[in-house]
């Protein structure tokens, strides 16, 4: 029998965990990678400044340039083999599929995953909401410029529609910041800790382990004896929870090589 086969066998409610490194396939950089976001930064102020809600209230038009720019460069990626085996998983399993994301690409979605079971505990980047937070998020406006060059700065007609529906005030982009913490409404906080409490396999794919919840959610599935499969090219916080607990496997390698025949194996 195949390590694959052994690893999901009987497996009910695979519960996925994705990261960064589920999209560099597409071409969309990682944030801690040699060529990541946070590590070349944008051309005037580090992401990690840029990323924070005292940035948006200090410069918001810098900060939404910024987010605008990254919109852009996702909205030009296609989803890869990894994120459609994710969908057809999906498709395949139903309610028992749980997908929890914390990247703000939007490749999930695009690559056929339903909004009802995929989690962007980070937002996403083709979203705005209110900033005084007094309305869900809601799309970007289509006439805010899709392909938005890294040096544009907002005018007039971005100031016009970067607005709340609900209260006219000014909108942000519907991503978590540094500076502020998950919640359910925005971040689904509470459905992801759920999920991590009724899984019987956590995969987690394309992460370096830098954010809480993803901690969060792993140490409780390690608390209750559910196998982790770890997918990523270098070991990180999750194939460490594997070498201690002596329980599911790190496979070490890249999303797209990897994750279509764990999906496979799953569907079967
Ligand atoms: N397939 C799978 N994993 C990959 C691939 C690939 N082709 N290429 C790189 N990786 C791995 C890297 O080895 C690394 O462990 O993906 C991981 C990416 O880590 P980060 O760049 O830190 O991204 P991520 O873990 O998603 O960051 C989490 O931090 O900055 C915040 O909000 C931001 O959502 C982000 C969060």
């Amino acid at each position: 029998m195949s390590d694959l086969t052994r690893l999901t066998e009987g497996v009910r409610r695979p519960l996925f965990l994705t990261g960064a490194g589920i999209s560099a396939e597409s071409g969309i950089p990682t944030f801690r990678g040699p060529e990541g976001m946070w590590t070349v930064g944008s051309r005037h102020y580090h992401p990690m400044e840029m990323a924070t809600r005292a940035a948006f209230e200090r410069m918001p038009d810098e900060v939404w340039a910024w987010y605008l720019y990254r919109r852009g460069f996702c909205r030009r990626a296609a989803p890869n083999a990894a994120h459609l085996a994710l969908a057809k998983l999906e498709a395949r399993l139903g309610e028992r599929f749980t997908l929890v994301t914390q990247n703000v690409d939007g490749l999930h979605l695009r690559a056929g995953n339903t909004l009802a079971r995929t989690h962007q505990i980070h937002g996403n980047i083709d979203f705005m909401r209110c900033a005084r937070g007094c309305g869900p998020a809601v799309p970007i406006p289509e006439a805010v410029d899709p392909d938005w060059p890294e040096d544009r700065r907002i005018g007039p007609e971005e100031r016009r529609l970067l607005v709340c529906p609900t209260c006219g005030g000014p909108a942000r982009p519907h991503v978590l910041w540094f500076d502020e913490c998950y919640d359910e409404e925005n971040f689904r906080w509470e459905t992801s800790m759920r999920a991590a409490r009724e899984t019987d396999l956590l995969v987690v794919v394309g992460t370096s382990g830098a954010t809480n919840l993803p901690l969060r959610i792993a140490s409780v599935c390690a608390e209750r004896a559910v196998p982790l499969l770890v997918v990523n090219p270098e070991p990180n916080p999750f194939s460490e929870i594997v070498a201690e607990t002596g329980r599911g496997a790190f496979l070490e390698g890249t999303a797209g090589a990897l994750i279509p025949a764990i999906c496979e194996a799953l569907a079967a």
